[in-house]
């Protein structure tokens, strides 16, 4: 089968991670697919031609110039990962505009220019798939929109923020100061290029957002959201948390009132007892409360290269999938990869 062609806008964390996550498991995907989906990077749109990179692009496919990745024939679909809402708005939008399906992990984008956008591609009959924008690699987005169709959603509670996570597990721990570990956290490619929406609650916010809308339909403007970040946690407040038996975390709350929609972040108290009180570094957790399933409880990497790339390409598998099969059949495909089931005795005793 032909292959389907990658526009990869932006080459930093995430981006270089879709690209090493498609070498090393392009042909698994192939399987997994009925041999549908083979993808190819064809264009690759940075800022800086000459930077040192982790992963080799052939020079005749890196731009500088977005258009040259809309425009390229062999682009069918383009995934956005340079951040911002300026620019990152025209790439989606004239994607849209050109019917290739776009892939992306930019919240600020959506929860500030969401209406536009999916204004558009209602208009031009073509998907945004955005898995990445919302807790990293945990497949929340999908859970909301498709396994929780059905559920009437009571609330979503949870820790939506890798980097303030991290930072104050660092601090409580870690002893750190504040600086100390939000170097770290960048360092570790967790933060937002501008840390500054990771620390001031926006980041999560939009995070946030982009789940309320999901669950109730309506667009949310980001001025009428209660915001406040982990920048206003000093030692002490965790020094006194402690003491009492809490811990502080950075805690999104989306709760449905008879009279409208909750929508909260805030540095928040949670008993050491509490499950989300364990969810520490860049884990992140959100609790689904639907009116059938009851609560349930969705947890892990919520940022970095790996975790979120995981996200992009599932989101891209999808998008091609769509491509070469409108119709027929999206189940499991069993029985097509070559494996061997452990005889127990090979196996270690059970320690968990
Ligand atoms: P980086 O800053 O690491 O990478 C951004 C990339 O985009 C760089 O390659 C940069 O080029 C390129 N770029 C930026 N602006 C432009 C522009 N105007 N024109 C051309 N190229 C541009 O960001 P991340 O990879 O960390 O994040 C990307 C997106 O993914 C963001 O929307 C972020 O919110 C989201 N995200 C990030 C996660 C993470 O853990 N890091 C997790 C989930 C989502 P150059 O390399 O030449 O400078
Ligand atoms: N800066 C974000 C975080 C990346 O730390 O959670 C994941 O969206």
């Amino acid at each position: 089968c032909s292959t389907l062609g990658i526009g990869l806008a932006g080459l930093g964390t995430v981006g270089s991670g879709v690209v090493l996550a498609l070498l090393r498991n392009a042909s698994l995907i192939a399987d997994r697919t009925g041999g549908i989906v083979n993808l190819d990077i064809a264009k690759v749109l940075v800022r800086d031609l000459n930077k040192k990179r982790p992963v080799d692009i052939p020079a005749d496919k890196l731009t500088t110039k977005w258009q040259e990745v809309i425009d390229d024939p062999a682009v069918d679909i383009v995934v956005e990962l340079i951040g911002g809402t300026s620019d990152a708005f025209d790439i989606v939008a004239a994607a849209l505009r050109a019917k290739k399906p776009v892939v992306t992990g930019n919240k600020a984008l959506l929860a500030e220019r969401g209406p536009e956008l999916f204004a558009l591609s209602k208009e031009f009959d073509t998907p945004i798939h955005f898995e990445a924008a919302v807790a990293g690699g945990i497949p929340i987005i999908k859970t909301v929109q498709e396994s929780f169709v059905g559920n009437r959603i009571h609330s979503m509670v949870g820790i939506i923020n890798g980097t303030s996570n991290y930072i104050l597990e660092r601090m409580t721990t870690g002893g750190l100061d504040f600086e100390t570990a939000l170097a770290e956290a960048q360092q570790l490619g967790y933060a937002e290029a501008d840390p500054a929406l990771d620390v001031n609650g926006w980041d999560a916010a939009h995070k946030a957002i982009l789940l309320a809308t999901l669950a109730y339909g309506f667009a949310i403007d980001p001025e009428k959201v209660y915001v406040a970040g982990i920048e206003q946690v000093r030692p002490i407040d965790i020094e006194f948390a402690t003491q009492l038996g809490y811990v502080v975390k950075l805690l999104a709350v989306i709760r449905e009132h008879e009279n409208g929609v909750e929508l909260r972040l805030q540095p928040s108290f949670i008993a050491k007892s509490n499950i989300l009180a364990n969810v520490n570094g860049v884990f992140n957790a959100v609790a689904v409360h639907g009116d059938a399933a009851g609560e349930s409880l969705f947890y892990g990497r919520g940022a970095g290269q790996d975790p979120t790339a995981s996200s992009v390409v599932g989101d891209l598998v999808e998008a091609a999938r769509s491509l070469r099969q409108p119709t027929g059949h999206r189940g499991f495909l069993p029985y097509t990869e070559k494996g061997r089931l452990m005889p127990v005795e090979e196996t270690e005793t059970a320690y968990y």
